[in-house]
């Protein structure tokens, strides 16, 4: 196997786990990383990898392939210098931060022949892998909804720009624009409950071209995480907890429409409805994303990663989610919501 030659960009949070998936695949080189910030490379590594604080550094270097973990407001400039250096890019969602910036990007990729995607990574979750199929082999009959909740606590510090639509529904806008096609935005919602004109509770409304339906839900407010996605067919319902990696199917007969090369783990039938847990062997879908890129830069298909028109469309759909929204709660008309609503402790 030849070894490819990477370097990292921005080791923050995101960063972090790039690099400790990537010191961990044989595939890969990691040569260098490039953080303006940190002081030190994490201490899981006995490889020699160079620390440098700039681009005009990491031009210096040797590499084939940058995955860009820095902040989102960067990615444009970033990924362009890279492209123009004739270098491979798997940059962190959003590819860009906006629709002209990501076509530049996708464009200026197809014109020097070089591999960009952008790290939509619930396209490498097996749990939306197993929906796929259910969807494939009409288990759950036609689908007519998509019902998604993405929800977790408030980020520490929200960068400028940022908001729960680029931070969480870009996902939920990506698996739903794999698995239904070309999508509209017909409504959307965003509050504001507690940082002025920073949206932190979502809803949005959109549809395919033959009318199937789905909406979106998220929000910083929820302390613990969710990540769900509910499909309801004609024939079933399909739910799938991204965490978890799990695929559960409700419906009458349902396991008489799967095939039984899947072997089904749990089957509950109370003789109406039947439960059916999808198996799947469990992956962390950053390793399986970064496996798919490197047989990408081998020559092998891109499969399931987000390219091209896929790439500059999962930053329209949020642009698209942002200029149409009404607005909901700004944070005074929620701070009096929330004194119209105050109740009396009681004593203890
Ligand atoms: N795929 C996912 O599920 C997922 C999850 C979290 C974040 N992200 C994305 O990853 C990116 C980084 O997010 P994060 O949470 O790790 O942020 P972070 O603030 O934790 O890390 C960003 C890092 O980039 C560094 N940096 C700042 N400016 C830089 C520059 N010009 N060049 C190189 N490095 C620079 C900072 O020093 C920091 O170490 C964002 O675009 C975010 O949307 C994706």
């Amino acid at each position: 196997m030849d070894k490819i030659r990477v370097a990292l960009v921005g080791l923050g949070n995101m960063g972090r786990n790039h690099f400790r998936v990537l010191n961990a695949m044989p595939q890969f080189d990691l040569v260098a990383v490039m953080d303006p910030y940190a002081e030190t490379l994490p201490a899981e590594t006995e490889k020699e990898i160079s620390l440098v604080r700039s681009m005009a550094e990491l031009e210096m270097i040797d590499f084939a392939a940058a995955i860009v973990a820095s902040p989102t407001e960067t990615h444009f400039q970033v990924v362009k210098k890279l492209l123009e250096w004739d270098r491979h890019v798997l940059v962190e969602k959003p590819a860009a931060s906006t629709y002209e910036q990501s076509i530049e990007l996708k464009d200026l990729a197809a014109h020097r022949s070089l591999r960009l995607c952008v790290g939509n990574i619930e396209r490498s979750n097996p749990a939306v892998a197993a929906l796929s199929r259910v969807l494939d082999f009409g288990v759950i009959g036609t689908p007519v909804h998509f019902s998604a909740t993405r929800a977790g606590g408030f980020p520490k510090s929200v960068k400028p720009g940022n908001h729960v639509i680029l931070d969480l529904a870009v996902h939920e806008l990506d698996v739903a624009r794999k698995l239904l096609g070309p999508l509209q935005i017909k409504h959307s919602v965003c509050h504001s409950t507690s940082l002025h004109e920073i949206c932190d509770t979502a809803e949005v409304l959109l549809s395919n071209e033959d009318g199937i339906t789905a909406s979106i839900h998220v929000n910083w407010l929820t302390p613990s995480k969710i990540r769900s996605l509910r499909v309801t067919g004609d024939l079933g319902v399909c739910e799938v907890d991204y965490i978890a990696q799990s695929c559960v199917v409700s419906g009458h007969d349902v396991s008489g429409r799967i095939p039984q090369s899947w072997g089904l783990e749990v089957s509950d039938d109370n003789g109406f409805c039947e439960k059916v847990q999808i198996p799947i062997e469990r992956q962390e879908p950053l390793r399986v994303q970064l496996e798919r890129f490197y047989r990408w830069l081998s020559g092998e298909d891109a499969t399931d990663l987000c390219f091209g028109d896929a790439m500059v469309e999962s930053v329209r759909l949020v642009e698209e989610c942002v200029n149409k929204a009404t607005s909901g709660f700004d944070v005074e008309a929620f701070e009096s919501l929330k004194k119209g609503r105050s109740v009396d402790q009681p004593s203890l």
